[in-house]
């Protein structure tokens, strides 16, 4: 794969933010040296270098009742070397979606003589174990996980742990694109191999997301939420930091990885809050305008990748009332931050009004923030599924 190489890095704090860096060559070629001129505006990294870092990765793909066709695609465009984890929240009782989830990806896994984890977020058995785990605050009353993607995902991370992975990834299961979906996991490879500290997340760009107009099909560049949110976190942070940014151009992502060992230490917002929040809780943790979450941390450094790949990205459209829902879960992150000022907070307002998501005079809702899971047990956790991994584990041959 051959990438820019990152052109401008903001700083703040301990934390450097990398500039977009577009994918320029899907696949490189083998590892032979590349011209030194090169070296300065390209970085060629080679299959190898791709293969070691998919093979210490979990790719976890969150569910709720999607198409099982495209659940397919996407668990085909998945490298071989990762390990998928899928984390469901989809229908039981009418249909048992998740059984016909389970089925197509245990069938996959046998012909592809690969590996993956499948499990039901309302399992009571998955509730059980977290609380044997000291990790709780995932819990609903009736000691199930709650529902949410932001949920889902971090079940997932802990699987991640719990396996040994020393990358997570995430990837939604709408994606029309095996292709994509493939690309995506060779950024993530591909930023974790540029950095040079073990806190670092990737968090991909798309090149268009096209959409059906009147005239035909059209490539657009930016969605409605990522416009918006972005331009609200590059006003956050050009308030702290005295300069105008524009920076964040990943604000929302969904597709985005990071090492385990900065994913255990990030408090995380619920629902589709988590992507604007984990760059809110560094900027908080880590920007240097709060005291420092964890001084070690802080003295290694956290690097941030935005990657801008090359396939489009298609996947099911959802409605105006969704695209508000995420609206309002984003902004409502940043509206509460600590480090959001008078404004910011005008603007957050504005812009909510602006799109029809909040009326006047109402504040947008305070995200439930869950602990960062470095808490967990890990070894209570594992014990506690220990007797039930066979059925959620799919190992080829078995
Ligand atoms: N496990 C689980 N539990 N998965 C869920 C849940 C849940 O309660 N709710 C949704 N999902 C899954 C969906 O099935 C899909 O695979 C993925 O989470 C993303 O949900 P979508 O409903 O498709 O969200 P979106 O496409 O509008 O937004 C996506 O892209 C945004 C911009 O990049 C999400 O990834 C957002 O989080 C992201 O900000
Ligand atoms: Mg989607």
């Amino acid at each position: 794969m051959r990438i820019e190489s990152s052109r401008y890095t903001e700083r703040f704090g301990a934390i450097q933010l990398h500039d977009v860096q577009k994918v320029l060559e899907l696949d490189s070629g083998r590892a032979k040296e590349g011209t030194p001129q090169e070296a300065l505006a390209v970085l060629k990294i080679d299959e190898d270098t791709i293969k070691d870092h998919e093979e210490r990765m979990a790719i976890v793909i969150p569910t709720k009742n999607e198409k099982l066709k495209l659940f397919e695609g996407v668990i085909a465009g998945v490298p071989h070397e990762c390990l998928k984890i899928v984390v469901s929240n989809s229908e039981r009782r009418k249909f048992d979606r998740f059984r016909m989830e389970r089925d197509a990806l245990a069938q996959y896994c046998r012909f592809t003589q690969r590996r993956a984890l499948i499990v039901h977020q309302k399992d009571p058995r998955l509730g059980e174990a977290l609380r044997a785990a000291g990790y709780p605050e995932l819990l609903d009353d009736q000691g199930l996980v709650r529902d949410g993607k932001a949920e889902g995902m971090i079940v997932g991370m802990l699987l991640a742990k719990m396996i040994g992975k020393d990358y997570v990834g995430f990837i939604d299961a709408d994606n029309y694109f095996p292709g994509s979906v493939w690309e995506y996991v060779r950024c993530y490879a591909a930023g974790f191999s540029l950095a040079e500290t073990p806190y670092a997340m990737v968090r991909v760009l798309w090149r268009y997301k096209p959409k059906m107009s009147v005239h035909g099909l059209y490539f657009k560049k930016w969605g409605r939420v990522s416009q918006v949110t972005n331009r609200v976190m590059n006003t956050l942070l050009s308030h702290k930091m005295g300069f105008d940014t524009e920076i964040i151009k990943t604000g929302n992502a969904g597709e985005h990885a990071m090492t385990l060992k900065l994913a255990e230490i990030l408090p995380y917002a619920s629902g589709f809050a988590i992507e604007p929040q984990e760059l809110l809780s560094l900027f908080e943790g880590y920007g240097g305008v709060l005291p420092a979450a964890d001084p070690e941390v802080a003295q290694r450094g956290i690097e941030i990748f935005q990657i801008e790949s090359r396939n489009p990205h298609l996947h099911e459209e959802k409605g105006v009332e969704h695209i508000h829902e995420m609206l309002l879960a984003g902004l409502g992150a940043l509206y509460h931050s600590p480090l959001c000022e008078a404004e910011t907070r005008e603007l957050i307002l504005e812009e909510l009004q602006d799109q029809g998501a909040l009326p006047a005079g109402e504040e947008p809702p305070k995200p439930q923030l869950y602990p960062p899971f470095a808490k967990a047990d890990i070894k209570a956790f594992r014990r506690a599924l220990e007797p039930h991994l066979d059925e959620h584990m799919i190992w080829p041959n078995k």
